[in-house]
């Protein structure tokens, strides 16, 4: 049997295997941020499908994180009992559940809705990868978020989830604080990769002072951005070195800011040959060798042979996928069955066109169209 399918353990956290759904934002939350019924069933399938561990999608910790109206909320108290629904039914299944906790930065543009102006770390002008309205957030209004990202674990401890995972990739809060392209800051949170990292820092300590020493927490961490001018990969990894050293239980690896639709996003399109799978695993190795922590592989995973390669290497402990569970979710357990079964995604996309529209997560294979 392949080294995928074997338990793996991550700090005190057993996995029945090695395969993770990484964290796929559904809009299907309801009205209030709460967990719905499509909920529940989209992750029960996932959990009867096979896989090890689920990531949540992003999750918000605080009210000024929000990016859309069907955006689930660990915000407050009263997000815990439907989360122990979630997280019970993935437990009856065999499967492990982590929350994505996460703060949106300027890519809350919903929160214009309320008459609210998203937060970032700078005002940047003319540029050419955001457009809109925003204000740059105090240094008081950082320690509160930071103290929400410490709230939002506990609470997430409190639900039953088996561990948490900071949203520090792609195009959001934490990228667009460590980015030098976005953050201009002149104080304590801008300037040196050191002062870059401290919000990432400050939140790990946070979460950590009120979950306790054996309680997993993991980050999802953008090491390079996806154009030029911004993070560039030294400083990625040097980040991710600092902060497995701090504390970090797991650090899955991907892309920072996004640049250009799809080629300059964690999303890349069209993943049509070997040659383009796994396409951070470059990132993975080389971080992987400097580290003891393990490694979640994310980005165009397509072929088990691939995948176990990766890990028969030791370029990364476990494997995470996302788009090929929102047409599969049985595909653990047919790969079991069937080694050489190929994957029916075909990156297309069709699936974050309609997050972009505010739709709810959707797939052109399962869900018959209008036209
Ligand atoms: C529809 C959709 C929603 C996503 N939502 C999230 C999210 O909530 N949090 C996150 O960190 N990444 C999110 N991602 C990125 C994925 O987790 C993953 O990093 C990326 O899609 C590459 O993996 P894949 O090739 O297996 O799809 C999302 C991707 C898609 C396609």
């Amino acid at each position: 049997m392949s080294i995928l399918f074997n338990p793996f353990k991550i700090q005190n956290l057993e996995l029945r295997n090695r395969f993770v759904r990484s964290a796929t934002y559904d809009g299907i939350a309801d009205e209030n941020g709460r967990v719905s019924d499509s909920q529940i069933k989209l992750f029960s399938d996932l959990a009867d499908g096979g896989v090890g561990l689920i990531i949540s999608g992003i999750t918000y910790v605080h009210h000024t994180g929000q990016i859309s109206p069907f955006h689930n909320s660990i915000a407050d108290d009263e997000s815990i009992p439907e989360f122990q629904k979630l997280i019970k039914v993935v437990h009856q299944r065999g499967a492990k559940i982590a929350i994505q906790l996460f703060h949106g930065g300027k890519e809350c543009k919903y929160l214009k809705t309320k008459n609210v102006l998203p937060l970032a770390p700078s005002i940047i002008n003319n540029d050419p990868y955001y457009s809109g309205e925003y204000r740059e957030i105090t240094d008081s209004e950082i320690w509160e978020v930071i103290n929400a990202f410490g709230d939002g674990a506990k609470r997430a401890k409190e639900a039953g989830f088996d561990a948490v995972q900071v949203h520090g990739a792609h195009a959001y809060l934490l990228s667009q604080f460590l980015s030098p392209f976005t953050n201009r800051r002149q104080d304590q949170w801008g300037g040196s990769l050191q002062n870059r990292l401290r919000l990432h820092c400050e939140i790990y300590k946070n979460i950590r002072e009120k979950v306790g020493e054996d309680y997993p927490v993991f980050i999802k961490l953008g090491v390079e951005d996806g154009f030029f001018g911004g993070l560039q990969f030294d400083e990625g990894k040097e980040s991710a070195i600092l902060l497995a050293k701090l504390g970090f239980d797991s650090l899955e690896i991907s892309l920072g800011l996004r640049g250009n639709r799809y080629e300059g996003t964690e999303y890349k399109s069209h993943i049509t040959s070997l040659e383009k799978e796994a396409y951070y695993r470059a990132w993975c190795r080389e971080i992987k060798s400097q580290l003891d922590v393990p490694i979640m592989i994310v980005g165009g995973l397509r072929s088990l042979a691939l995948m176990e390669e990766i890990i028969q290497n030791n370029e990364a402990d476990c494997v995470s996928l996302c788009r090929p569970f929102i047409c599969e979710p049985s595909l653990v357990n047919d790969w079991k069955t069937n080694k050489h079964k190929k994957l029916k995604c075909i990156s297309c996309n069709k699936c974050v066109d309609a997050i972009y529209k505010g739709r709810q997560i959707d797939c052109i294979l399962t869900t018959p169209q209008v036209v």
